[in-house]
């Protein structure tokens, strides 16, 4: 099938009905479950980076696993879950017996403890793990953690580890169907007694809603190919600007970067498990992002190369978050402590064509520029027409905003991201958070 933009568009109700029919099995077939189980964040300092989610970010710590290798908490608010990973050794014999951990800075020939943080793991959920396996090994991929079987008093879960082929970016596969543990055998459930009520009472933070990549030059291609192969992705068109064979290019004189994408797709029979909503919810968009040029004297305008060297390497360069109402959220996060990425300057919320956005889309200008919150209403991808046509007339864009780096040692940040019928990721505002991420990237000055 061509996947220009045109005849994507033109195809988008057979997709449609392709889809309910993938929607409707996937009712008859599976649970109500994320598709992303849970994001991993390994830690040089486990109490600081569970102090920062709990503070900031409002997360509850809900279970905790103490091994003889690692320290383990896992912290959710809503459907948003990550487990914080701590070592207590990089010895990668005794990292093997354990059923859970990897050091995610670790070579063969390594046994130290990782001296930095990242995030580095993004866990699947999945309906037959040894299908899964199988799949895998048919391409050639070798597990970094081979099958486990883990059992406690409320039932028992299979897992297993596969690297992907994108730095130190990890991912955990689980089988769980009749586990009724609240996170997985042999954590501890943990009580109430810390958690910071009012900020998790609130209805905001709800959901990953997609991961975003950074990629070495000339790699995106590849690593979909891989993830369409091992994990039965498809790569989509993020908006119709894309080009079918280039990616979607970005170019001014402050950015150069080429952005693909892909998800996971329903019918594909590998069988991630997905939450079955209809509001978007059970899409895993992975956005993957690479630079133009990886010229060192292009390195200050170049966000892409600058987040790889200070990670130290490729890797996961952020997740967003969906939150229903952005506004009222980052206010609250503020009061508690989170801290965000520079703001626009303030002609960004009075050029004409984003302010006629700001203004269609009925939001209020001061509410934006008073929070730093970004504006998007780029044109969407395939499904686009369809949701505009349902939405009668009422205009779809996206808010977004970007923390600063949420760990002491790592590029990583958060995207908080409010949806209002747009699927796309903000590509009109890289350049604004090129201006916005810029200043600490390349000076490395910490949040
Ligand atoms: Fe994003």
């Amino acid at each position: 099938m061509e996947r220009d933009g045109q005849q994507i568009l033109s195809s988008a109700p057979l997709i449609h009905k392709l889809m309910n029919w993938c929607r409707l099995s996937s009712r008859l077939a599976m649970s109500c479950y994320p598709c992303v189980h849970h994001v991993e964040i390994g830690v040089v300092d486990g109490p600081a980076a569970v102090e920062c989610l709990k503070l900031h970010y409002g997360f509850k710590v809900t279970a905790f696993r103490q091994s003889a290798v690692a320290d383990q908490w896992l912290l959710v608010r809503n459907d948003t879950r990550f487990l914080v990973t701590s070592l207590k050794t990089g010895d990668q014999e005794l990292l093997k017996d354990d059923n859970y951990v990897i050091n995610w800075t670790a070579t063969k020939a390594s046994s130290e403890l990782p001296s930095k943080d990242s995030v580095f793991n993004i866990a699947f959920q999945v309906k037959n793990i040894d299908a899964f396996i199988q799949r895998l090994e048919n391409q050639g991929v070798d597990l970094s953690k081979s099958l486990r079987v883990v059992s406690d008093s409320e039932g028992t879960v299979r897992t297993c580890v596969v690297k992907s082929i994108v730095g130190d970016v990890h991912h955990t596969l689980i089988e769980k169907s009749d586990y009724a543990g609240v996170f997985l055998p042999c954590f501890e459930p943990v009580g109430q007694g810390n958690l910071q009520s009012d900020l998790h009472a609130e209805q905001s933070l709800i959901y990953f809603d997609h991961a975003a990549m950074s990629a070495e030059m000339n790699t995106t291609t590849a690593i979909i190919a891989w993830y369409e192969r091992c994990f039965g992705m498809k790569k989509f068109i993020i908006n119709r600007d894309e080009d079918k064979e280039n990616g979607l290019v970005l170019s001014t004189d402050k950015v150069g970067l080429r952005l693909r994408a892909m998800e996971y797709w329903k019918c594909a029979e590998v069988g991630l498990l997905a939450a079955d909503t209809d509001d978007g919810h059970e899409r895993l968009p992975i956005v993957i992002g690479e630079a133009l040029s990886s010229e060192p004297e292009n390195f200050a305008d170049n966000q892409i190369e600058s987040w790889i060297r200070q990670h130290g390497g490729p890797g996961i360069q952020h997740i967003a978050i969906y939150t229903p109402d952005i506004k009222s959220t980052v206010r609250s996060l503020k009061l508690s402590g989170a801290t965000f990425a520079k703001p626009p300057p303030d002609t960004y919320y009075s050029e004409i064509g984003r302010l006629h956005d700001i203004i269609k889309a009925g939001e209020d200008i001061e509410g934006l520029k008073e929070n730093g919150i970004l504006i998007d209403t780029e044109a969407d991808g395939i499904f686009e027409v369809e949701r505009k046509q349902s939405k009668e007339n009422k205009e779809s864009y996206l808010l977004q905003i970007f923390t600063k780096p949420l760990l002491p040692s790592d590029p990583f940040f958060l995207e908080l991201i409010q949806r209002e019928g747009a699927t796309g990721f903000g590509s009109g505002n890289v350049e604004a958070l090129y201006r916005s991420v810029q200043a600490y990237i390349v000076d490395g000055s910490s949040p």
